[in-house]
């Protein structure tokens, strides 16, 4: 991989970077056990394995010193009444950062600690949201109509730690409750 500086574009509305190095698509399936509401989780998967989130990553090697940028893209739809979401995940190298910036569609960043310190930060185009080490993040799209895009960046050496919000999820969902849009406690957080 060439050391040379580079420039890619992202020039909007357009989404998809001028360079894409990685192309990750998830569906549904691959968020089994994610949504509270399991009975809505299987029947919608049975009519149809819908795209959830799409991210375009733009590759360097993972090593100390390097960032890795992106674009993470989660459409619009709701499992239940909870909206439309990435897996989340802490970072395994625990004490690595990460920043967020908004381009377009409207949702939250759910976060928490591995002592379970929770924030819930509202995402419109224009935001710069840092997430600072150590707190697990979840991209939240709330609008309808519109896909949730962020830019990313983070250290090269981080990795992802899928695992412990598979088994204790999130501490906070989003969710469309009578009177719109609620962040409310998850009730299954660290008892499954
Ligand atoms: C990288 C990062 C983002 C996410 C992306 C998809 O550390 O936080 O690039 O990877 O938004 O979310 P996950 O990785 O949770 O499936
Ligand atoms: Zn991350």
């Amino acid at each position: 991989m060439s050391d040379l500086p580079f420039t890619f574009n992202l020039p909007l509305p357009h989404v998809v970077p001028s360079r894409v190095d990685n192309h990750i698509e998830r569906r549904l399936s691959a968020m089994r056990g994610q949504f509270l509401d399991e009975a809505a989780y299987q029947e919608m998967l049975a009519q149809d394995d819908r795209l959830i989130y799409e991210v375009y990553e733009v590759k360097r090697p993972e090593v100390s010193g390097e960032f890795l940028m992106g674009v993470s893209i989660v459409h619009p739809g709701k499992v239940g009444s909870e909206f439309f979401m990435t897996k989340g995940h802490f970072h395994q190298v625990l004490a690595t950062a990460e920043v967020y910036y908004c381009l377009r569609g409207e949702g939250y960043m759910v976060m928490e600690t591995p002592e379970g310190e929770a924030c819930v930060e509202a995402l419109i185009p224009g935001s710069v949201l840092y997430v600072p080490p150590r707190w697990a993040h979840r991209s939240v799209c709330t609008s309808r109509l519109e896909d949730l895009v962020t830019f990313f960046a983070y250290p090269a050496e981080a990795g992802h730690d899928y695992g412990t919000i598979e088994q204790q999820g999130f501490r906070k969902l989003v969710v469309e409750g009578a009177d719109g849009i609620q962040i409310v406690d998850n009730p299954r957080w660290k008892v499954d």
